[in-house]
């Protein structure tokens, strides 16, 4: 049975709303008194919100066929025929197609091409410069990923792309049209088109040069595909690909600035290990508990879905909260502490309750990818430079992923001065 909201509750949102400067508020402050199971209680945008292992194994593997990934919102509009938001067999196809560049034995190709970009970037910063690691961050995962799905080295295109990649991302951000979804999107239409037209120019190129490289994009041209659901897959990957790692790189040195002794214990680890680096690994995982980069899944629901608390109707728009998930104190012993000990000692909590990667058959493309990148472009800074936080307040807000504003801004000073690109 669903609860009803209590006037206390609705104050107590209210003042979470305006502490932590950010949705997750109220959304913790529901969690805490009604449970699992709530709607949202703004008139006009009243979607269910579910969390926990059970809601997770639902929506993500049992049940998933209740539920659609297609929704009416501008991300659909935004990626069209995109992987991400189509479903079916439709949806099937394209991934198939998309898996191949990363699975797991094609990611340590990437290995060397990881370092070389994150130290094109680090060698624009001044020694001692104040630098915004969520800035400094997405220049990286756009370096990387656009070399990877399409073989770009797009150093020269990032002052033309970068604000329309931003704008491009605000666009699909939570904004005033979940309230009203016919609200005119004025200021986007010619950052948009920037983007079309580069990934157009792109399969235009490779159609022309005939080169076959070994690369998502090949893979798209030679299964056939024709330019319009290419760029569709090339958005999807571009923004899923490269926002995502953005956030999670900004916020693990959030986490490391502000706690100096887990940062000199990961500098000290990353100088000796050979190999993977177990500390950093347990660093990533808990800045992926604390804030997932995808916080919500979003789903539209086809056929009524039961859950123990509750039943969501055919026809209502439903998120399963990761967020919520990873902080559920009845699964995690301090769960708003930030502790990569806790997962140093093997799994102690129940599956799939911790999905920061999603589940099922459309879990995460690059989860693999994803992680190998931030250990790999973290150890690298840190064992060339230090990196000391300059202390600002930090919230974490709600845009296309969790982005920690207003940005992370760090002192960098480089301790290798014989650091290359080769390294
Ligand atoms: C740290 C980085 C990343 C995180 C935290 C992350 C998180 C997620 C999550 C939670 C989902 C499932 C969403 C849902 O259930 O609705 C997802 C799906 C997806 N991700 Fe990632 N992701 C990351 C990196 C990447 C990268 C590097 C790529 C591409 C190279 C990528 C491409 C995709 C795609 C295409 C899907 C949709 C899969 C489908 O529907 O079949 N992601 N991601």
């Amino acid at each position: 049975m669903k609860k009803a909201i209590s006037p206390e509750l609705g104050r107590e949102a209210m003042l979470a709303l305006l502490k932590t400067r950010s949705p997750l508020g109220p959304l913790k402050a529901m969690a805490k008194h009604v449970g699992r199971f709530f709607q949202i209680p703004i008139p006009g945008f009243r979607p269910y919100v579910v969390f926990g292992p059970e809601a997770a194994r639902k929506v993500l593997v049992t049940e998933r066929n209740k539920l659609r990934w297609r929704n009416t919102d501008p991300v659909t509009d935004l990626l069209r025929r995109g992987v991400l938001v189509t479903d079916g067999d439709e949806h099937d196809h394209y991934r198939e197609l998309m898996e191949i560049p990363f699975q797991p034995a094609q990611l340590s190709k990437y290995t060397d091409m990881m370092i070389s970009q994150t130290e094109r970037v680090a060698s624009t910063w001044q020694n001692g410069q104040i630098v915004d690691m969520l800035v400094e961050g997405r220049k990286i995962a756009l370096l990387i990923i656009m070399q990877t799905l399409f073989s770009k080295d797009a150093w020269n295109d990032i002052p033309k792309i970068w604000d329309p990649i931003l704008k491009t991302i605000q666009y699909v951000s939570p904004g005033l049209w979940i309230l009203w979804r016919k609200i005119p999107r004025l200021g986007y239409g010619k950052s948009l088109k920037t983007i079309d037209d580069y990934l157009y120019s792109i399969i235009d190129e490779r159609r022309k040069e005939g080169r076959k490289a070994n690369d998502f994009l090949q893979h798209l041209i030679d299964a056939g595909l024709n330019n319009d659901i290419i760029r569709d897959q090339m958005l999807t990957m571009l923004i899923a690909g490269h926002d995502t790692s953005t956030a999670l790189l900004a916020w693990t040195f959030a986490l490391l600035g502000e706690h100096p002794e887990i940062l000199a214990d990961v500098i000290k680890e990353v100088e000796q290990a050979e190999g993977k680096p177990q500390l950093l690994d347990n660093v990533i995982k808990e800045s992926l508990r604390l804030y997932p980069p995808i916080h919500i899944g979003n789903r539209r629901v086809a056929e009524d879905i039961e859950f123990t608390e509750g039943t969501v109707p055919a026809g209502e728009r439903m998120f399963y909260s990761i967020y919520l998930t990873h902080r559920d104190p009845e699964i995690w012993e301090n769960a708003e502490d930030f502790c990569p000990e806790r997962f140093s000692h093997g799994r102690k909590t129940p599956p799939m309750s911790y999905i920061p990667f999603g589940g099922g058959p459309r879990a995460c493309i690059g989860a693999a990818f994803g992680q190998a990148e931030a250990r790999i472009v973290i150890a690298y800074l840190l064992k060339n430079f230090t990196f000391e936080f300059t202390g600002h307040p930090i919230h974490a807000h709600m845009g296309a992923t969790l982005e920690p504003r207003p940005g992370v801004r760090m002192q960098v000073k480089r301790t290798n001065q014989c650091a290359t690109s080769d390294q």
